[in-house]
């Protein structure tokens, strides 16, 4: 899994006026690390909770996914303030296609934010990367993630069952393919 050549960084925000996603900076990390905590995200996406202790080694592992061609880990801004307010994330399974990831920080969320930067994000692979399929992978119960993905005109392609402490779990897989 990964690129078979490293990622150049993001020097510049892609930004729509409303919304940027900008590379990762240590004073993001305390948002970062609270909202890692909130049960939506925990309930939907498999990060592990983010601790003070974390925040030392937080930017060296960033670093590293984009160094290695593994991933790009970014952030959600607000373009006028560029408060982080949530987290994005690319990864790649090769140089043609990668999984985007998404959270939007609870007292941000219903404001259209995770479709504007998964749209911006979007541009930017498939234009300035040259992928040409991104991937996007929702529970099927996660209304507003699955909103997020219709609205960004991904299609739906495929499902697979997951078990689960819980019971078994429905993912369906959305794509935006090039062309
Ligand atoms: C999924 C998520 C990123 C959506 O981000 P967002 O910026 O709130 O997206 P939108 O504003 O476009 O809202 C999407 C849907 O969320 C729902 N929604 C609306 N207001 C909401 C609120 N205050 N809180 C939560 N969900 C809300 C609606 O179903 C909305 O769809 P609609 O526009 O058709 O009404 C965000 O809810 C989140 O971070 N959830 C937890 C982590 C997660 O599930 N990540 C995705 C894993 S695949």
């Amino acid at each position: 899994m990964g690129r078979s050549t490293p990622i150049e960084p993001l020097n510049r925000p892609l930004a729509d006026g409303v919304v940027a996603v900008r590379s990762r900076r240590a004073s993001d990390l305390p948002a970062i690390e609270a909202a890692s905590h909130d049960p939506e995200t925990l309930r939907w996406l498999d990060d592990t909770p983010m601790e003070p202790a974390d925040r030392g080694t937080s930017l060296s592992r960033v670093e590293e996914a984009w160094r290695t061609g593994r991933a790009a880990p970014l952030v959600v801004a607000d373009a006028t303030t560029d408060e982080p307010v949530g987290i994005i994330n690319l990864q790649f399974r090769d140089d043609a296609v990668a999984t985007v990831a998404y959270s939007v920080f609870p007292a941000h969320r219903g404001r259209g934010i995770a479709p504007r930067a998964v749209q911006l994000l979007a541009g930017w692979a498939l234009d300035g990367l040259g992928l040409t399929q991104l991937l996007l992978e929702a529970a099927e119960d996660n209304t507003a993630s699955v909103r997020v993905a219709e609205k960004c005109g991904f299609e739906r392609i495929a499902s697979r069952v997951e078990p689960r402490a819980e019971g078994p779990h429905t993912m369906l897989v959305f794509a935006c393919t090039k062309g």
